[in-house]
């Protein structure tokens, strides 16, 4: 009999997701490829693994699989974003019909997307880019899914992926149609990038409390288990938490990991798309820089050699310290969230997307790696307005912790620790708090260089203004 659904590429996700859907009584087909050597019996292997999952049909023949597939054809891409994407889609635009729906579940990059969309939408084929978060355990028991692209193909395939979705408190699927074109792909980058803040975050004050309170990691995660009980609650966090209970021969795994931090490009596409549309992104675009730096190992270690600049720890009263860490930390996390969803605000509204933020919000309070009690918050938050910044208890909370915030970035600066990213977070909330900016003065010079014009804030902002600043 004729599998409901197709499921390409048996990587960790794409095999994780297969089984989830296969739990959830979907019949189902799983294709990966033959590469000589390398790729062979694969899909048979996912079987083999779990004899328990005798409806589904593995295949190593793309036109087998796809015959397999009844009528409207939906087949999930799980493979690596990029040229492979593309390969995968022409050797299946000759076995598909009109009204075939593929689904792209990697992390592939929002302006691909589009192109695909439009290649596959003049062949009658509906196209799907979809953001799939959560990991190994999120796509084998739950993922957050964020779909976009063509509705109607959206609407055939909703139920599979309602089924597979993790749920939110109130039980309703994680899964929402996100928006056209490559809207989907696009709010996973964004999601992503937030993912890279958070993590640089908790690495920052992690940092603090190691080098700086010299706290040893027994100690740190079980302040960090403090702080899950608060609002500061999330995934990140939380597994953090394991991490630093890791020892090995009794002492901590996390010394013997080296420390060059590795990336597949969704924080720096994310980046591109702020500079792109002239978002202020200094303070995600940080957690980007900070693994470029910390890649850098080699300089990094010729260089703390030749400088040898001293690092103080810590003089001060402990628990003191950390309370203000606390709230530094907090004030980070609502201006990390901030300045990714402005990036989605800005293109969605150049774009026409529409999208929800709320809805984006719910989807991302469960199944996804940025899951978190501040995300609970911002569903009922963009219910009311687009802006974190604007909202009323967003004001409250940032007015609180400004000073706390300033003072751990003080402190790390003058006893010789990085602090990219909280750094980042005070001059964020400084600046965009700034009514009158020495932006003024930018105007003078370039006027003042290059003829380029200014406009006076006593005069009409449409004039134009040159001075002859040397008479
Ligand atoms: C998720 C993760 C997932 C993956 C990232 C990691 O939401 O499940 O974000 O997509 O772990 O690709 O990205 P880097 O390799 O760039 O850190």
């Amino acid at each position: 009999s004729k599998s409901d659904f197709g499921v390409i590429g048996m990587g960790v996700m794409g095999k994780s997701l297969a089984l989830n859907l296969a739990d959830n009584g979907v019949n189902i087909s799983i294709y990966n490829r033959y590469v000589e050597g390398k790729e062979e019996g694969v899909a048979a292997k996912v079987l083999e693994e779990n004899p328990a999952y005798l409806t589904i049909q593995p295949f190593e023949n793309i036109s087998e699989f796809v015959a397999s597939l009844s009528s409207p054809k939906s087949i999930l891409l799980m493979i690596p974003a990029g040229k492979a994407v593309d390969l995968q889609i022409q050797e299946l635009i000759p076995l598909l019909n009109e009204g075939d729906i593929i689904i792209d579940g990697g992390n592939s990059f929002y302006k691909d997307t589009i192109q695909r969309s439009e290649l596959l939408k003049e062949k009658g084929i509906l196209f799907v880019g979809t953001g799939v978060s959560g990991g190994e355990e999120g796509a084998r028991r739950g993922p957050s899914i964020m779909p976009g692209g063509d509705k109607e193909g959206f609407s055939k395939i909703e139920g599979f992926l309602e089924k597979i979705a993790a749920k939110d408190f109130q039980g309703n699927p994680c899964v929402t149609y996100v928006g056209p074109g490559g809207s989907g792909h696009f709010v996973k980058m964004v999601h992503n990038s937030i993912e890279y803040g958070e993590m640089q975050a908790i690495a920052e004050v992690y940092s603090m409390m190691r080098n700086y309170l010299q706290l040893d990691p027994i100690k740190i995660a079980s302040i960090f288990e403090k702080w899950m009980d608060s609002d500061l609650s999330s995934y990140l966090l939380e597994i953090t938490i394991d991490i630093l209970r890791k020892y090995e021969n009794g002492e901590p795994l996390i010394d013997k990991i080296l420390d060059q931090a590795a990336q597949k490009g969704t924080g720096g596409w994310s980046l591109n798309t702020a500079l792109e549309y002239g978002v202020p992104y200094g303070v995600l675009g940080e957690a980007v820089m900070a693994r470029n730096l910390s890649a850098r190992k080699g300089l990094r270690m010729i260089s703390s050699g030749l400088y040898d600049l001293e690092r103080f720890p810590g003089i001060e009263d402990v628990d003191n310290f950390l309370d203000k860490l606390q709230a530094a930390y907090q004030a980070t996390r609502i201006i990390n969230h901030e300045v990714g969803f402005s990036l989605m605000l800005e293109v969605s509204e150049k774009n026409n997307w529409a999208l929800n933020f709320s809805e984006i919000a719910r989807i991302w309070t469960n199944g996804c790696i940025i899951r978190s009690k501040l995300m609970e918050e911002l569903v009922e938050i963009f219910k009311e307005s687009n802006h974190i910044l604007l909202n009323y208890e967003a004001i409250i909370a940032l007015k609180s912790y400004q000073g706390d915030l300033s003072y751990v970035v003080g402190q790390a600066l003058q006893n010789g620790f990085a602090v990219p990213v909280l750094s980042n977070a005070i001059n964020y909330l400084l600046g965009v708090t700034t009514a009158n900016s020495p932006a003024n003065l930018i105007q003078a010079q370039r006027d003042y260089f290059g003829a380029h014009t200014y406009r006076r804030n006593d005069k009409d902002a449409d004039q134009a203004f040159h001075t002859n600043w040397k008479e």
